[in-house]
């Protein structure tokens, strides 16, 4: 199917949706603390999400057991919470949350330190968030999609960051997954052309070490290849003709 371009109707909803998730994970961020479950996140994450009205988007996609996506470390998404999961002082956590609301998806994810961590640590978490930025500055019409994957990647691998090729951004609106793939690295050719009214969802996942990942048994859980930490941030993003707006930020700004 092509890229769909979303009526004033619905992007009408994608914002109500995408603002139900900004502050879903708003509530999420403040519970993070050393001695909490991944499941229990899961649990207030589903909670949250079902009592603004919304229906988890995550649970059950292609069998994945969760609400919220939980990734501890050198993981870099698709962690399955549980309760055997802890979080200590000094982790970082990725919560990756997406909801249905009035048929349209939103999709969101944040990367947290746990307690206090060291300063390479909080230099991941910090490049990560901002190589979303440095990307939208291309995430408006008239644009090139892959000019988004080459800002990612050149702002990340100036740092000695390896940017995750195995997994890639979307586009999203009545289905989670739609056209088209946002990858976060460069590409050879340009992609397609950007047009107001395209909803994506843009989330580049960056690891301290190299760009190489593996899944874990559980056919879930993607860690990296040289156990390097890793981060990930993302926003679901609406194409204008101007600055782009970032619908699961609660301000749709910066
Ligand atoms: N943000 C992830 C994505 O865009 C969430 C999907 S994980 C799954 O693919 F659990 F839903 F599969
Ligand atoms: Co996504």
């Amino acid at each position: 199917m092509a890229v769909t371009i979303k009526s004033e109707r619905e992007i009408a909803l994608m914002r109500e949706s995408c603002r139900l998730l900004a502050h879903v994970h708003d509530r999420l961020g403040e519970m993070i603390r050393p001695g909490i479950s991944t499941w229990e996140i899961d649990a207030l994450g589903e909670k949250l999400i079902r009592e603004c009205g919304g229906v988890p988007n995550f649970l059950n996609y292609n069998g994945y057991p969760a609400s919220i996506c939980v990734s501890v470390n050198e993981e870099v998404v698709h962690g399955i919470p549980s309760k055997e999961r802890i979080l200590k002082e000094g982790d970082i956590v990725s919560l990756d949350a997406g909801l249905i609301y009035k048929g349209y998806h939103s999709d969101a994810a944040r990367t947290y330190p746990v307690g206090k961590v060291n300063d390479a640590v909080a230099r991941l978490l910090r490049v990560t968030r901002q190589s979303f930025f440095e990307g939208i500055k291309y995430a408006r019409e008239g644009c090139h999609l892959h000019d988004i994957s080459f800002a990612i990647d050149s702002y990340c691998t100036r740092y000695g960051y390896g940017v995750v090729r195995d997994l890639v951004g979307h586009g999203i609106g009545t289905k989670l997954h739609e056209e088209p793939q946002v990858p976060n690295f460069k590409q050879w050719r340009r992609g397609i052309k950007l047009r107001a009214g395209m909803t994506l969802a843009i989330e580049p996942m960056v690891n301290m070490g190299g760009w190489r990942v593996r899944w874990l048994d559980d056919d879930w859980t993607v860690v990296t290849q040289d156990g390097s930490w890793s981060a990930h941030y993302e926003n679901t993003v609406l194409i204008t003709k101007g600055e782009p707006e970032i619908l699961t930020l609660p301000s749709g700004m910066t």
